[in-house]
Parts: structure tokens; sequence; C-alpha cells
């Protein structure tokens, strides 16, 4: 197999790279931290980023050229946030809600049910076409959790499916006690014995197929204790730790989440001064879900004021039946910008480079030489229309490591 070169010449390229930030990229993109450069190109070799530049000395001996004049190219985007295997549908709830029913972790249930009597083959199916669906929409790197499971079985059905489409698998089998766990009585009784099964038998059947532990620490699911129960226990197999928290109501998910070093707390819907300075000073990421206070009618969290304390911020779809099926990062991307108080450069920055941060990876998120060749081309002469063109399908192609989808 020969290794195709390909140069892709644009007006404007977001390299998340700040060194290679132009003059005029300067201007564009104000203070931020996108790396603009005006009339580049980037060379692709094989699924690596061979050169990155200015048009006019860009290397002339590609095999082939795509000229992209008027148009501007950014990073594939990266969705650290998905619980794409599952079985059944929820859109009832979904309209209930939308005429006034509060959002409950409870309708988590029904998709348990329906995932638990889907074949591996239907499961693998509709994975195969949210794949072909993020894709189709400029994410190129996605994380994949279990949790609709919950048994041990099912839950490492999960985890071997979700492996079979990406190297981010995230075991959640602390996602919800499962109802022949659940004997009403909360953080008491029977609930201990259902952590006391994912952090044995379950751990030891998933974490062969997973690179991360998560559990959701909320009332109504997991309490702080037996979320840190979860957590180091997965933490002791070799998972890196990420945690769903604050996103029902205030709580311990942020303050557990910097204590253990998480990579990432997710959702951070209800945030109190506390929980916004232990973010900044720490290393987890901050990771705003948009999708899921649209679908659930909950207010927006405030993205500027966690920018402005210095917290890393990153955008998700959080893709799930429930709370948030979108798998689209522009619509994160336009929600954050006219609700959440980012600029549509820190947003674009938080769905790509500040996924890949809450992800720990440096090979995605920018457009620099030897990073893995994802790219998206936008029918678009700048990044911001994303934001400025809510709902228009922008995305006018995509390569994942180096391959046009
Ligand atoms: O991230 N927070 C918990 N889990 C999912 C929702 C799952 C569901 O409603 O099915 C979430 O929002
Ligand atoms: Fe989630």
């Amino acid at each position: 197999i020969t290794n195709i070169a390909e140069l892709v010449t644009n007006d404007q390229l977001v390299t998340n790279d700040e060194q290679a930030q132009d003059a005029v990229g300067q201007r564009l993109a104000g203070d931020s931290a996108l790396g603009i450069l005006c009339d580049a190109a980037v060379l692709l070799d094989g699924d690596r980023i061979a050169w990155v530049g200015e048009a006019a000395s860009a290397p002339t001996d590609a095999d082939e050229i795509v000229d992209a004049a008027g148009q501007a190219v950014i990073p594939g985007f990266v969705d650290s946030h998905t619980h794409l295997v599952f079985g059944g549908d929820r859109s009832a709830e979904f309209a209930a809600r939308m005429s006034g029913q509060p959002y409950s972790a409870g309708g988590i249930q029904s998709t348990v049910e329906a995932t638990r009597a889907a074949s591996d083959d239907e499961l693998r199916t509709r994975l195969a076409s949210f794949v072909a669906e993020l894709h189709a929409q400029g994410t190129t790197t996605f994380e994949v959790k279990t949790g609709y499971g919950l048994s041990v079985a099912d839950e490492e059905r999960l985890a071997r499916l979700a492996g079979e489409v990406t190297d981010e698998v995230t075991f959640l089998g602390a996602h919800v006690v499962p109802p022949e766990f659940d004997n009403g009585m909360g953080s008491d009784g029977d609930s201990d014995d259902y952590v006391t099964l994912v952090c044995g038998a379950m751990l030891d059947a998933c974490a062969p197929h997973a690179r991360w532990i998560d559990v959701f620490c909320e009332r109504g699911a997991f309490s702080t204790e037996q979320s840190r129960r979860v957590l180091e226990a997965g933490a002791e197999r070799g998972l890196g730790v990420r945690v769903h928290g604050n996103q029902l109501g205030p709580g311990d998910g942020v303050q557990l989440a910097v204590e253990l070093g998480a990579a990432s707390v997710d959702h951070c819907t209800y945030l109190s001064d506390d929980d916004v300075s232990a973010l900044a000073a720490s290393d987890t990421v901050c990771t705003l879900l948009p999708g899921v206070e649209f679908s659930t009618k909950q207010p927006y969290p405030d993205a500027k004021r966690l920018v402005d304390a210095g917290a890393t911020v990153a955008l998700a779809s959080d893709c799930n039946p429930g709370s948030s099926f979108t798998s689209s990062m522009a619509l994160c991307i336009a929600i954050a910008v006219r609700d959440m108080g980012l600029t549509p450069a820190e947003a674009l920055w938080a769905s790509t480079a500040g996924g890949a941060a809450a992800l720990r990876r440096d090979d995605v998120g920018r457009i620099v030489p030897g990073a893995r060749a994802d790219l998206v081309l936008l029918r678009a002469p700048s990044h911001v229309h994303l934001a400025y063109r809510p709902g228009v399908p922008l995305i006018e192609r995509v390569w994942v490591a180096g391959r046009a989808i």
C-alpha cells in the first residue's frame, strides 16, 4: 500500500496551535488559542498530518490537491461523552417533557430493559449507524459509555461492542441501580450490594475492554461514598477516572472528581463558587453538555464563568436516548455561544482541543504535524458560521485518520 499525500488548500485554517497563528488569523480570532492561519494549506500523508503552513510555501509533490478556496478547515470534533450502545426509543418521554414533565434519571430503566432484550447484532447495527452519523457531522474521535446493561454479562457485552468502534470505552456500570437491586432505600441496603458487584465481578469483566471508569454521582443515583468506591476500584485496575456530576442539582461530584484527579467531570449544570475554583485549580476538565439542558429544559450552565476562572472547558454531545439525543457538535457549539457565554472561538476550541484534553489525548483535536489527520472542511468561509448558521449542514468533507469519509 502506498501512502497518498493529499494537500488541502483553504482560506481559513483552525489549527488549535497558538504558535501557528499568523497576523490575519490573530485579528480574526482575537485572543483565542485557535491558531488560525489564512490562505493556508495542510498536507496529509497516510493517517497523519505531515505539514501545515501558508499555501504559498506548501510542498508541491502531493499526489492530490483539494482546492477549498473560500472555505474554512477545522480539526475534527472530539466528542468526549456519549452513550451510544442501547436499544429502544424514548421519544414519548421527550414529548412529555416538552409539555411540562420534569426529567428524571428513572427513564434510564426503560432503556436498560430494551438494551438487555436486544441482540449483539441489533446493537452493533445501530452503533454502526451512529458512527456514520457522527462522522458525517464532523466528529472524528468519540468516547462511548456502557451503562444500559447493569448486569455482569450485559455490561461486558456493551463494553465489547463499544470497543469495536472506538478506543475510548468507558465502563459506567454505576449508572443507576438496576431494578433487581433497587429496594427504594437510596444509598442504604441493597444499592450497596450493587456497588459491590460493580466494583467486583462487573469491573473484572469490563476492565479489559475499557480505558475509563465513570459513575453517576447524583441524588437518586449513587452517593458520594458509593461513587468514591467505584472510581477507586476502577483506578486500581488502571482505568482513568471520569464523573457524571452536578447534573440535576448541586452536589459533591465536582469535588470528588477533582480530589481523585479525574480527567473530566461532566454536566456541571449546578456549580458553587467552590466548585468553580476547585476546577480552575485542577487538571480536571469541565465538560459541558448543552444538548442535555436543551432536551430537559434545565438551565444552561454559565461557561464564561468557568473560562474566566481559568478552568478548562470541553463541549460534548452526551448523545443518549434520554437526556440528549443529539450527536451534533455544531448544535452544541451554537447553544454554548447563544446561551452559555462562550465566544465562537472558545466553543470551537472546547469541541476539539477541549474534548481531546478531557480524553487526555494529544494526537487529536489539533492540526499540527504528527497529529492524526482528522479534518473537517466547512461549507463556510469561517468557523464562526458553526454558531452563526445553526441547524444548517455546513460539513462539506471529513477526513478520519487521513481517509475521506
Ligand atoms: O448523561 N446522567 C446520567 N446519564 C445520562 C442520561 C441517561 C438517560 O436518561 O438515559 C446523561 O444525561
Ligand atoms: Fe452522560
